[in-house]
């Protein structure tokens, strides 16, 4: 039987507004608390940004270099993410199961490197993200590929059922071999996610222009990182595309392919969350480098 409370001195706060604070991500404010939690442990609230380490490249490409051994080689990377990219095979299989932040689930797929990649399907159903307490579901859409259609609508029934479940849904725009990579396509790829209701979008990052791509995109934009860079060139395109108004990184092969994994990853943090200049982070990288060289 719980206590009487009978105290007199209780506190309502009479007269003082019920406080009501905006969600701190583009676009979302109107979502259900469950999306918005989810949400959450993706994007760090106290930056409003995300480092999303993408692992998911097996999918289609096999056991890519650097993602031979993921319990090797990605694992020891994880604390230093705020959320993880892969496929539920990976997931199940070596992600320790402690792993306490965000899994953006890959949910689409169907061709290897060897056929036409936009012929994807969906290839996991809720169920299955529901069991791995997914918090965004990912799926490639290929504006002006082959099977652009179908690839859209593969986007839609994953935002369809991720609204019922109140999980999120990550437009990813795959741009195909042929495509120009610009502004223009950027936008109108981008913008096409968020009004079919993608909760957010990656993309790539293109120096021309990139600011009007993410200011004409209602929700957040993440850029890809794209086949590897020298260490310091890839830090300025993520500083860059942060100061262009992107939310983050989903950033895979720069990071697993570099000399010095963990090292950049700790150094892409620094430009992400903190704004660091691609110059001082790159210092950074080296330090950490060179740390781990003489130990
Ligand atoms: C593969 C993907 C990758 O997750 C994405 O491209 C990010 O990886 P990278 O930084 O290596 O480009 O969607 O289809």
């Amino acid at each position: 039987m719980p206590e009487k409370d009978d105290k007199d001195a209780k506190d309502f706060h009479v007269g003082v507004p019920m406080r009501c604070e905006p969600f701190f991500l583009r676009g979302s404010n109107s979502l259900d608390w469950g999306l918005k939690n989810r949400l959450a442990k993706i994007f760090n609230p106290e930056s409003g940004r995300t480092v999303m380490l993408a692992i998911d490249h097996g999918y289609f490409q096999g056991p890519t270099t650097g993602l031979e051994r993921v319990d090797v080689n990605i694992v020891p990377l994880l604390r230093f993410s705020d959320t993880l990219m892969c496929t539920r095979g990976i997931l199940r299989s070596t992600i320790p199961p402690t792993y306490g932040k965000g899994i953006v689930l890959r949910m689409s797929g169907g061709p290897s490197v060897l056929k036409e990649l936009s012929n994807e399907q969906l290839a996991c159903d809720i169920e299955d993200a529901l069991r791995l307490n997914v918090a965004a579901m990912a799926v490639q859409v290929f504006i002006g590929g082959e099977h652009e259609t179908q690839s859209v609508h593969n986007m839609t029934r994953l935002v369809d059922v991720g609204q019922r479940y109140g999980i999120a849904t990550l437009g990813v725009t795959a741009v195909g071999r042929e495509m120009v990579r610009d502004a223009k396509y950027m936008r109108l790829a981008c913008r096409i996610c968020a009004e079919l209701g993608a909760s957010y979008v990656k993309t790539y990052y293109v120096p021309e222009g990139f600011e009007t791509v993410t200011a004409s995109c209602p929700v957040p934009i993440v850029i890809a990182g794209g086949k590897k860079l020298e260490e310091l060139e890839a830090l300025k395109m993520a500083y860059d595309a942060i100061q262009a108004g992107a939310a983050g990184v989903d950033m895979g092969r720069n990071i697993f392919q570099s000399e010095a994994p963990l090292a950049m990853i700790q150094a892409v943090r620094k430009v992400v969350h903190e704004g660091e200049r691609p110059d001082r982070a790159f210092d950074y990288y080296l330090t950490l480098r060179n740390q781990k060289k003489s130990a």
